[in-house]
């Protein structure tokens, strides 16, 4: 078994040796700068994990690990574009940097070269590994397509919005951890019990994604703080905040998101003080708490020593306290 560093390691070689073609430059030039920026390279972490979690070797994985990491990249590039973001990675968006033509081709690209990287699979487990590949990806989609449509609504429920990030983001961990258990020939009842850890754990890590779109510190966070209050994106945040305001709080609220056009900063400051005086970040937090409550308990019913499952519980608490 490694240890996180050695893993980390490992990653770092994988992405070195990707390899894309030179031409045309402009097509190409952007996976590199993409994944060059790194990023925290959570899910092919993930990946290797499950399969040392499950007793086999974690270079079993690496492919697999790549195409999950590439096609991570790819979903940030295109939702860059979606959400109109001008930093990624603390630096220029793709769109930004070239264009969103480029960045919409970069993107379709990138996820053929995901599929090139999952082809290098163990063929005994290229069907299921291509089964669970495809449903994450689609659930990604699903996900963006409902947080695009919820920008636009003043009725989504909380219960609607868990559901779009289930979809958007925690499925990929969850399909991440799962090739990782396929590849290592666990049983379909642990693969399943690892995905839905994941899915717990990935809602966790969006609601944790929304706490700092508000209130992380720009020079740690690396992207646009407050991206998501000017987009009125139906974040928890602001889902309980309409469910709390009264009175100035929610004029004050009604006011602000009606408006067309308005002065960005204005938007973000007076949107965050009423979160403030809603103590939302801390209802957000025990939202946060309650889907890391319910990982542990399904992580717990996985019948394997506890000192194979010392690592994905360290990298869960590290995930929790991020602040990037
Ligand atoms: C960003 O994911 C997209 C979300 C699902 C919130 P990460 O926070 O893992 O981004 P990187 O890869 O570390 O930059
Ligand atoms: C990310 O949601 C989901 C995907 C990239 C699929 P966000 O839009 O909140 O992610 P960031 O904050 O831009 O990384
Ligand atoms: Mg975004
Ligand atoms: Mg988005
Ligand atoms: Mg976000």
């Amino acid at each position: 078994m490694h240890t996180t560093e050695e893993l980390q390691q490992i990653l770092d070689t994988a992405i070195q040796n990707l390899k894309f073609p030179d031409h045309p430059k402009q097509l190409y030039d952007p996976i590199t700068y993409i994944i060059n920026l790194g990023g925290k390279r959570v899910r092919p972490l993930l990946v290797l994990m499950a399969t040392e979690l499950f007793g086999e070797d974690a270079n079993e994985s690496i492919h697999a690990a790549m195409a999950i990491e590439v096609f991570h990249n790819f979903t940030l590039v295109h939702d860059d574009i979606m959400d109109n973001a001008p930093l990624r990675r603390g630096k220029a968006t793709v769109h930004e940097k070239w264009s969103t033509n480029i960045a919409i081709l970069s993107g379709d690209v990138m996820m053929v070269e995901a599929n090139k990287n999952l082809a290098k699979v163990n063929p005994a487990f290229l069907a299921p590994v291509l089964n669970t590949f495809n449903a994450t990806a689609q659930g990604v989609c699903e996900g963006q397509q409902l947080d695009m449509e919820f920008e636009g609504r003043d009725d989504v429920s909380i219960e609607e919005y868990i559901n779009m990030i289930r979809l958007k983001t925690a499925v990929l961990l969850g399909g991440a951890l799962k090739l990782g258990a396929i590849i290592a020939g666990a049983s379909e009842k642990d693969a399943d019990l690892i995905y839905q850890f994941g899915e717990n754990i990935g809602i966790a890590f969006q609601l944790q994604d929304d706490i700092l779109d508000v209130y992380a510190d720009p020079e740690k966070f690396g992207k646009q703080v407050g991206g998501d209050i000017i987009a009125n994106k139906k974040t928890f945040l602001l889902l309980k905040a309409f469910e709390l305001a009264d009175g100035e709080t929610r004029a004050s609220l009604d006011t602000w998101t009606a408006y067309k056009e308005f002065n960005a900063q204005e938007k973000v400051d007076t949107v965050r003080q009423v979160y403030d005086t809603l103590d939302i970040q801390y209802i957000a937090k025990a939202s946060m708490n309650n889907y890391l409550n319910k990982a542990l308990a399904v992580f717990a019913q996985i019948n394997v020593s506890d000192e194979k499952k010392a690592n994905l519980l360290t990298l869960t608490d590290q995930l929790m306290a991020r602040e990037y």
